[in-house]
């Protein structure tokens, strides 16, 4: 059930930042959609934004862009990462660190969906679970000390489609090489997010870590999600429905924007638009299921990412 909203009819919006003069976000997949309205907030609040994106000549025109609307001095810059492939995690991170002396929120926004067919990525993963999940398992990783010495925050971009699909994490065989579909295998890499995330939560809290780690969605909104990946039917639909049931690209980025901001959120809490079966709407506090709490599944999924990505981590 739907628990009141903390910020009113309204719900959370821009208007409660103050001056972020000072701070510096790190958004993947910032050239477009969320993460480009995220970088628009933030650099209208006096902030400091580093892209993480996967194509050069788009993160140029998405940075011009930005240039024209809030000045050439606006502090925003990309460092090319592409999430599929472990490697190029690994140099973006390192690129990162070298140029960003504190990080107050990582947003992982960055995502592949409905990828119509079975796609593995170099390192041998499903391509939704290896750039949604693995890819960013792997970056907050590498980045964590540095936002831990910031007193940061990790940002997970979820869906509300951890909640469709299977609702698990098929470990018994992960690609869905037997039975892949689209939908399957987007809400696996959507849910691993955010069991990931709840469990990178409980890690913190139990060593007394200062990062927040919160998690969000964007209900359902006007992006290029789909554009790429999805079948030429699904297209089709987002086409024709999304302009009757799907809110702007800007009002999906402020659940993200909420998270790297606001003071006082609650952990073990999903935020995101509380309206139509939280796919439009207040941003607020959602409903959550307790499946993305599971602990048994996420300390078998933070083994299994370690191996996965070669990089063991205790947070
Ligand atoms: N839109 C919705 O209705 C909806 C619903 C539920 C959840 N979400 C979530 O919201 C978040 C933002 O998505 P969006 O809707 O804003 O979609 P979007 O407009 O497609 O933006 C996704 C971003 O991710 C980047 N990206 C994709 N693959 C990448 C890779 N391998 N390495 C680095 N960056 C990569 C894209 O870069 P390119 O431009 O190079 O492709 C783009 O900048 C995602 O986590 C998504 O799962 C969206």
């Amino acid at each position: 059930m739907a628990t009141a909203n903390t910020f009113g009819p309204q719900g959370w919006t821009p208007d409660r930042i103050g001056s972020l003069q000072g701070k510096t976000y790190v958004i993947t997949g910032a050239n477009a959609g969320a993460g480009f309205e995220a970088a628009r907030v933030f650099l209208s609040k006096g902030a400091k934004v580093v892209m993480m994106n996967r194509n050069a000549d788009k993160s140029a025109t998405a940075i011009e862009s930005l240039k024209h609307e809030f000045g050439g001095d606006a502090d925003v810059t990309f460092v090319r990462m592409d999430l599929a492939v472990l490697d190029s995690v690994r140099e973006a991170a390192a690129e990162l660190l070298g140029t960003v002396d504190h990080i107050d929120a990582l947003i992982c926004n960055a995502a592949i969906a409905q990828v119509a067919k079975q796609e593995i990525t170099v390192d041998g993963f499903e391509s939704q679970l290896g750039v949604n999940h693995f890819g960013h398992f792997l970056l907050c990783g590498l980045l964590f000390d540095r936002i831990e010495a910031s007193h940061g925050r990790i940002v997970v971009v979820g869906s509300n489609a951890y909640k469709m699909g299977l609702k698990k994490i098929q470990f018994e065989d992960l690609n869905f090489d037997k039975n892949y579909t689209a939908w399957n295998a987007y809400a696996q890499s959507k849910l691993a997010q955010i069991i990931f995330a709840y469990e990178l939560q409980r890690r913190v809290q139990a060593t007394g870590k200062n990062v927040q780690v919160r998690v969000c969605h964007p209900g359902a909104s006007r992006t290029n999600l789909l554009n790429d990946t999805a079948s030429l039917p699904m297209k089709l639909l987002w086409k024709v429905i999304s302009p009757f049931i799907a809110q702007s690209a800007q009002k999906g980025s402020w659940p993200e924007v909420m998270c790297a901001t606001e003071e006082g959120l609650k952990p073990q809490a999903l935020y995101g638009p509380t309206k139509r079966a939280e796919t439009v709407g207040p941003v607020g506090e959602c409903p959550l299921e307790p499946h993305a709490l599971d602990q048994q599944t996420a300390t078998q999924l933070w083994t299994l990412s370690e191996q996965k990505t070669c990089f063991s981590w205790s947070p």
